[in-house]
């Protein structure tokens, strides 16, 4: 039987949410262990048919949540003419929702490629970011593009919208800990919320994104040093600038004082914000484990932990 395949995996923003939709840097590293696969398989002249943890059953009646993939799925069979093709496809992901790791993203990333397989065309990968970026629009109206081009990469990014984006290798002495809140993440309302905040106090608010900017790149120079106590300074500078932008919250705030009281070099939320994941930079997965272990008596639900480089512990 005629099928196709398309895979994917979280992403996890080190330095520049928020700033990098406005022309600022921004560093972000794939996730390969945390995955987004899709699988599409014929299905004889019935409707087209989606599988999904959150859906199951005609994609055109698919719920809101899952708009943009299915404006991406029609967006790409009617530049192919293909509107008439029927077929089923199933979405399986290790992801959470709404965490600030990419989700969606990934799924669009993973859809794309599966439905390239399936159909047999070629497919570049500029093409790739640009469909995925259809999907991404439906969340918030205005994507950087960082979370579809590091859902697309093996390595980590770095990004200017429009302008740079390449692989920069981070090979440092410490690891990352990620750890969910547990409460869902709000980036449409997030990024629409410093929208208004830069239309309403533009000295202040772009004065933060600058902030940003300048973070990002002190970032790139202290991965090059190899330099963690630095890399962890500028996370907790870039946390106090993000909460002044108004996209951290209660629960977020007091995690990463609790991170940073059992022993984490920095701390700061990653991606859209308002709840969602945040990441601590540690000195070896030991200590990692360690605050992991405390941070979920306090709330955290899920952690992973990301080696930067070579890690003693693990030798
Ligand atoms: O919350 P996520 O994983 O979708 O990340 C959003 C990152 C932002 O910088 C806030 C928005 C963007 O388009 O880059």
């Amino acid at each position: 039987m005629h099928s196709g395949n398309g895979e994917s995996h979280a992403k996890i923003i080190l330095i520049g949410e928020h700033s990098v939709v406005y022309g600022q840097p921004a560093i972000a590293l794939p996730l390969s262990k945390v995955k987004t696969k899709v699988h599409i398989k014929d299905s004889s002249n019935g409707p087209r048919i989606l599988h999904s943890r959150y859906f199951d059953g005609e994609l055109k009646n698919s719920p809101t949540s899952l708009s943009g993939i299915k404006h991406l799925i029609n967006y790409i069979l009617e530049a192919h003419s293909m509107m008439n093709s029927s077929f089923i496809m199933t979405i399986t992901s290790d992801l959470p929702a709404e965490r600030g790791m990419g989700s969606s993203a990934a799924t669009a990333i993973a859809v794309v490629r599966a439905l390239y397989t399936y159909f047999g065309w070629h497919l570049t990968h500029s093409k790739l970011l640009q469909l995925a970026n259809i999907a991404e629009k439906d969340i918030h109206g205005n994507p950087s593009g960082l979370d579809a081009a590091t859902s697309a990469s093996s390595q980590p990014v770095w990004m200017i919208k429009n302008k740079e984006l390449f692989t920069l290798p981070i090979n440092l002495n410490a690891c990352l800990l990620i750890c969910d809140s547990g409460i869902r993440g709000r980036t449409g309302e997030a990024v629409s919320s410093v929208k208004k905040r830069l239309e309403s106090d533009p000295e202040a608010t772009q004065a933060l994104i600058n902030k940003l900017g300048e973070l990002a790149f002190a970032a790139r120079q202290q991965i090059a040093n190899d330099d963690p106590s630095g890399l962890g300074k500028t996370f907790n500078i870039a946390q106090s600038q993000l909460a002044a932008l108004g996209v951290s919250n209660k629960q977020l705030d007091d995690l990463i004082k609790t991170s940073l009281a059992f022993g984490a070099l920095g701390s700061k939320l990653t991606g859209g914000g308002r709840g969602g994941c945040f990441i601590s930079l540690v000195r070896n997965q030991k200590s990692a484990k360690e605050i992991a272990r405390q941070l979920r008596k306090k709330g955290v639900t899920e952690t992973w932990i990301q080696p930067l480089g070579n890690d003693p512990e693990e030798e």
